[in-house]
C-alpha cells in the first residue's frame, strides 16, 4: 500500500484550480440511467469513486468512455438491474443509482452500502421516499430490492426529513425517481446542498420539470421521458475548503481558482473568524498572508447553507495550532472525530466525547507516523503534516485518492514537501 511522506514547515505559493465536485459527480453519473439518449458529463474529476461509480453503470448496460475531463455515457442495455455488493462497499454513493433505476426500469436490486468509519450510514429515508412513489421495497440478503407499480411510480407529497434532518443522497434519489413518475410529487425537508441542485438542473436539461431545488421543498413534475443532455459539474467546495485551510495552517499566499465561493459561506465564515486572510475575487479565492496565528473558534457542523460535516477534519488540524480552545460539535456524523487520535500522534491536545472535539491550539506539531482512517481525516492529516514540524509518514492514503485529485502533486506545485511512497 502506498503512503505519503511529508516534510513539514514549508508555506505554501502559487496557486491551484479546484476541480469538479465529487458529491455531484457520482449522483450525475446515476442520471444516465435515465436519459433516452447520450450524455456527457464534463469537469468530471480522476477519482477513484468515480471509477468505482463508472463500474457500477457498467454493469447495469451503461456503456462509459473517458475523453480527458469529460465522460461520455450511452445506456446500451437494460438486463442487468443488480448494483453488487462487491462495487457498493467501495463506495456508499453507488446507492444512487436506485432511484434511476427504479424510475427507469421498474425494478432493480441494490446492495446495502453498509457503514463506514465516519459513522451508521442508514438509507431509511431513500427507501421511505421510494415507498412513497408506490415502489414496494424489501431487503433480502443485503440488498434492496426495489419494484415499480404496474403503470410506474406515482407522484406523492413526501416527507424526507430523518433524526439529522435533511439527507443529500435520498434527496437526490427521490428526486431521479420522481421525474418520470405519474403526477407530481413534492419532497419537503429536502437537502439543499450545491450538489442536490447540480443534479435537478442536469435532470432539467434532461426535460425534467423540477422547482425549488436548494430550497427544502423541491416539486418535480413527471415526464414521459428524458433525453440525453451535456452537463459540467459544479466545481467541488469541499476541495477548495480544503486548500484554505492547507494555507491557512502551513503561510504563505495562495490563490485557489474555479471555485465557487457562494457555496462556501458558512465555512469562510468560520475563516474568518479563526483571523484567516482569505477574500474573494470572482470565482476564485486569495489566501493570506496570515498577519499573525489563527485564533480558536467554535463550530456545529449541520446540513447547508450551515458549516459543512466535510470540512470539519481539516478544521480541526487549523484548531490543533490555533491560539486558544476551539469547541468541535458534530451534529451529522457524530462519530466524525477519527483524525483526532492521528493528530493526537502528532501532539495534538484534543479532548472527543459526546460527538464534540475540544481542540486546545499547541504553537506547533510535531511530525509522526500517522495512518489515514477516511477521506476528510487523510485530508486533515495532510495538511497537519504540511505544517507540522519535522517529517510524517501517512498510511493508508487510498482513502484520500478516492476524493483528492492527484494530491501529491497538486501539493508539490505550490511548495509543500511531499512525496508518494510505496510501503
Ligand atoms: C452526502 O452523504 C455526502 N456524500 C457526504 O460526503 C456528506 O458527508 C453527507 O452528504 C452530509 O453532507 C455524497 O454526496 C456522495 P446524508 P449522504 O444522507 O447523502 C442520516 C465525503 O466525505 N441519514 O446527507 O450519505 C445520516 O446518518 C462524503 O465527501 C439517515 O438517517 O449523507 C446522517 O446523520 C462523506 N437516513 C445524515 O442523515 C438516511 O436514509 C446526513 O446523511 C440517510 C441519511
Amino acid at each position: 500500500m502506498e503512503s505519503f511522506i511529508i516534510k513539514g514547515g514549508r508555506s505554501v505559493r502559487g496557486s491551484l484550480s479546484v476541480r469538479g465536485s465529487k458529491n455531484a459527480a457520482l449522483p450525475l453519473l446515476a442520471t444516465s440511467l435515465l436519459a433516452d439518449g447520450p450524455c456527457t458529463f464534463s469537469n468530471m474529476p480522476h477519482l477513484r469513486d468515480v471509477q468505482t461509480q463508472i463500474k457500477i453503470l457498467n454493469t447495469l448496460g451503461v456503456q462509459s468512455e473517458w475523453r480527458g475531463r469529460q465522460v461520455h455515457t450511452k445506456v446500451i442495455d437494460s438486463y442487468n438491474n443488480t448494483a453488487p455488493y462487491e462495487l457498493v462497499k467501495q463506495m456508499r454513493a453507488g446507492v444512487c443509482v436506485l432511484g434511476p433505476l427504479l424510475a427507469k426500469r421498474g425494478e432493480c436490486q441494490v446492495s446495502l452500502p453498509g457503514g463506514c468509519v465516519i459513522g451508521e450510514r442508514p438509507i431509511d429515508l431513500h427507501l421511505r421516499g421510494l415507498e412513497a412513489l408506490g415502489a414496494t421495497v424489501r431487503i433480502e440478503h443485503g440488498y434492496v430490492h426495489a419494484k415499480a407499480p404496474k403503470g410506474g411510480l406515482v407522484g406523492a407529497e413526501i416527507y424526507l426529513g430523518g433524526v439529522a434532518g435533511s439527507s443529500v443522497t435520498a434527496t437526490e434519489n427521490v428526486m431521479s425517481a420522481a421525474v418520470l413518475a405519474r403526477g407530481t410529487t413534492t419532497i419537503e425537508c429536502a437537502a439543499c446542498e450545491p450538489e442536490v441542485v447540480d443534479v435537478a438542473d442536469c435532470l432539467n436539461a434532461m426535460g425534467a420539470k423540477i422547482s425549488g431545488a436548494g430550497s427544502p421543498r423541491i416539486t418535480i413534475k413527471g415526464v414521459k421521458r428524458l433525453r440525453g443532455c451535456n452537463w459540467k459539474v459544479i466545481p467541488d467546495r469541499i476541495e477548495a475548503a480544503t486548500f484554505v485551510v492547507l494555507a491557512a495552517a502551513c503561510g504563505g499566499e495562495l490563490t485557489i481558482k474555479q471555485c465557487r465561493p457562494d457555496h462556501m459561506l458558512a465555512f469562510l465564515d468560520i475563516m474568518r473568524q479563526m483571523g484567516v486572510t482569505v477574500e474573494r475575487r470572482g470565482t476564485s479565492l486569495r489566501v493570506g498572508p496570515q498577519s499573525g496565528r489563527t485564533k480558536a473558534c467554535d463550530l456545529v457542523t449541520l446540513p447547508y447553507p450551515a458549516f459543512p460535516t466535510d470540512c470539519q477534519a481539516q478544521t480541526m488540524a487549523l484548531a490543533a495550532i490555533s491560539q486558544g480552545t476551539s469547541v468541535i460539535t458534530e451534529r451529522i456524523y457524530p462519530e466524525r472525530f477519527m483524525a483526532a487520535a492521528e493528530l493526537k500522534r502528532m501532539g495534538a491536545d484534543i479532548r472527543v466525547a459526546n460527538g464534540q472535539a475540544v481542540v486546545t491550539g499547541v504553537a506547533h506539531l510535531q511530525g509522526a507516523e500517522v495512518m489515514a482512517s477516511d477521506l476528510r481525516a487523510s485530508a486533515a492529516l495532510v495538511i497537519a503534516a504540511a505544517a507540522a514540524k519535522g517529517t510524517s509518514t501517512i498510511s493508508r492514503i487510498y482513502h484520500i485518492d478516492r476524493g483528492y485529485e492527484r494530491i501529491d502533486e497538486r501539493l508539490s506545485s505550490i511548495g509543500i514537501d511531499i512525496q508518494r511512497a510505496s510501503a
